[in-house]
């Protein structure tokens, strides 16, 4: 088929370089967003009688049944096409004769191309919330399930301070509420319509872009038309969303991974998100977490591509920009597909309590506690956690924990110890006594969860 665009090269490009200018392959999966811009154009060319109403209207209906045709399986995307915008542009052609052609009056396939790329990812970014909404959720149901559950919370992968399950949980809820807020935050910049902008400079043709852009929902125009055509900062902002919230997922998966082990037992993942091993019969390996993990790298990476591909290149738009797309959907795809595996491997999941608060036990994760009873009774912190260290390691040397260590024993390292010193020491009290806000104390944990709620509106 000839070429749309045979000015001045007649076409005649080689078989090798068309296939490799080519975008199909990727830009394909944006047909609705091309064509709902085009039908959007053609009803501004009508408004403003660049072209007459009737033409418009001809034009509309053409694209409309385009897209019904693709939705249906009728009309099948060919892979031989340059791009979307040449595929619908020809099809519609070749449907409506003279009339098609009036379609690409005041506008050139770049900035069509931002239009549908921002129009689609627009989409995309609406379902990455739900979806992360979802995860939310499954998370918010273990947190409730678990608000007395006591495990050892974690520096440096060393047993710390007490905590409850539920508290863990609602840190990764914390950062997954940032990770919607961040999309939502991108959305606001990305809204923002670049059609009109034409191939730089703007047009001769009395367009109304506003008209244009109130069509299509966005909420402003951009205001230079040479940024219009070159800026992908929307892309980059999602692209960073995305690997931060994949960081998340990542760490999280980490835990998963370490919580499921012979090791921890914290966990239970279920058999319906684990896998065997074809050697060893008493494996339940992680996959999913793991492969959660492994896929954060190529998020990265979808991110580094672009940030290369977008560092050297001078306005306005260059051949290099449709490189673009490939690794943001990849970006997306893969960010979805990871949440929600994550939802299911959470929902499905179950905690080992038992095993978490034998953890707790062992450890010497009340010796903070025992460093404040000193403290209440007057002595200065620093001294306090002297004599704490000492009780501890005295223990760890006689095979004491700090609840059963005689309390003449105690009153040996103070005379300010009295019984009262298992109650300080008691797990379940560490817990409770941690009442500040944001900690792992009950009533902090119930605040927090009441926050995620309101903040979710459920
Ligand atoms: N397929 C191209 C892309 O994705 C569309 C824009 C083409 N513009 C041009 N001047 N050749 O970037």
């Amino acid at each position: 088929m000839a070429k749309m665009w045979a000015g001045l090269t007649n076409g005649t490009t080689d078989k090798l370089a068309d296939d490799f200018n080519s975008s199909i392959r990727v830009d394909s999966r944006m047909y609705k967003q091309d064509i709902k811009g085009s039908m959007a154009h053609a009803a501004m060319l009508g408004a403003t009688g660049i072209i007459s109403q009737s033409e418009a209207d001809t034009l509309i209906s053409g694209l409309e049944s385009i897209l019904a045709d693709i939705e249906s399986g009728t009309l099948k995307i060919s892979q031989d096409a340059e791009d979307i915008h040449m595929f619908v542009e020809e099809v519609l052609t070749t449907r409506l004769g003279d009339v098609g052609k009036k379609l690409h009056t005041a506008r050139s396939r770049n900035d069509q191309v931002a239009l549908d790329f921002r129009l689609y990812l627009r989409d995309e970014i609406d379902v990455l919330s739900e979806k992360i909404t979802n995860l939310i959720c499954a998370i918010l149901e273990k947190a409730e399930e678990y608000k007395l559950a006591i495990m050892p919370g974690y520096t440096h992968l060393q047993r710390a301070q007490p905590i409850v399950f539920s508290h863990q949980l609602l840190a990764y809820i914390m950062m997954l509420l940032r990770d919607k807020d961040r999309l939502c935050d991108t959305k606001k910049r990305l809204n923002i319509s670049p059609i009109g902008s034409c191939a730089l400079a703007g047009t001769t043709y009395p367009t109304d872009r506003k008209f244009e852009a109130e069509n299509l929902g966005f909420d402003d125009i951009c205001q230079n038309s040479i940024d219009g055509v070159s800026d992908r900062d929307f892309a980059l902002e999602l692209v960073s969303n995305l690997s931060i919230l994949m960081m998340h997922l990542s760490r999280f998966s980490e835990e998963i991974i370490l919580w499921s082990s012979w090791e921890f037992k914290f966990i239970e993942l279920s058999n319906s998100f684990t896998t065997g091993s074809s050697i060893m019969p008493q494996k339940k390996n992680p996959d999913m977490a793991e492969l959660v993990r492994g896929k954060t790298g190529r998020v990265y990476g979808d991110l580094m591509a672009l940030l290369t591909t977008l560092k050297g290149i001078p306005l306005a738009y260059n051949k290099d920009m449709q490189e673009d797309k490939e690794g943001v959907f990849d970006a997306v795809d893969t960010a979805k597909a990871c949440i929600d595996i994550f939802t299911g491997m959470i929902s499905t999941m179950t905690a080992n309590t038992e095993n978490m608060k034998k953890a707790a036990q062992k450890g010497f994760i009340n010796a903070t506690d025992l460093a404040d009873y000193l403290v209440l009774k007057g002595l200065p912190f620093r001294s306090a956690y002297k004599i704490s260290g000492q009780i501890v390691s005295f223990c760890i040397k006689e095979g004491f924990v700090l609840e059963t260590l005689p309390i003449e024993k105690y009153k040996e390292y103070s005379e300010l110890f009295d019984e009262t010193v298992y109650n300080a020491v008691d797990l379940k009290v560490c817990v409770e006594k941690r009442i500040s806000e944001g900690g792992t104390g009950y009533k902090s944990v119930e605040n927090q969860i009441e926050f995620v709620k309101s903040k979710l509106n459920i």
